[in-house]
């Protein structure tokens, strides 16, 4: 019986936390080249590409659904294409999860 407890509380430790450790996992490694570990897109490649600032108000200011629309199909300015789409890498569950994520950033 004590080990059944235990083993249920660590399922439940594990559950949630997982979940979102995959998203930061997934965000450092296919992210964070243009919009910066902390978010703030002051990278080389994130200033080149105009990567908004996620840690204010103002770099936000887009719904959770254009945001999960952003990372499957990508972004583009006419012509350029500012962020290339992550369908096939991100599923859109996924791709919620990284809005969620990136929401964090804010202070
Ligand atoms: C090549 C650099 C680059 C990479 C890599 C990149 N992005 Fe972007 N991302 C951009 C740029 C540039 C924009 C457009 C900013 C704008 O419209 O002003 C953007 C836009 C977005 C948006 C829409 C909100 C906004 O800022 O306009 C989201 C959400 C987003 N990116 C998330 C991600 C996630 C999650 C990943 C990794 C799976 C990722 N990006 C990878 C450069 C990048």
């Amino acid at each position: 019986m004590k080990l059944h407890i235990t083993l249920l509380s660590v399922a439940a430790l594990l559950a949630s936390p997982a979940a979102f450790g995959d998203a930061a996992a997934l965000y450092g490694k296919s992210c964070a080249s243009c919009h910066g570990k902390d978010g703030k897109g002051d990278t080389k490649m994130g200033k080149k590409a105009g990567a908004k600032d996620y840690t204010t108000a103002e770099g936000q200011k887009w719904s959770d659904a254009e945001g999960v629309k952003a990372i499957l199909e990508g972004v583009k300015d006419g012509d350029k294409q500012k962020m290339k789409g992550f369908t096939g890498k991100v599923t859109e569950a996924e791709a919620k999860e990284l809005v969620t994520y990136i929401r964090t950033f804010k202070k």
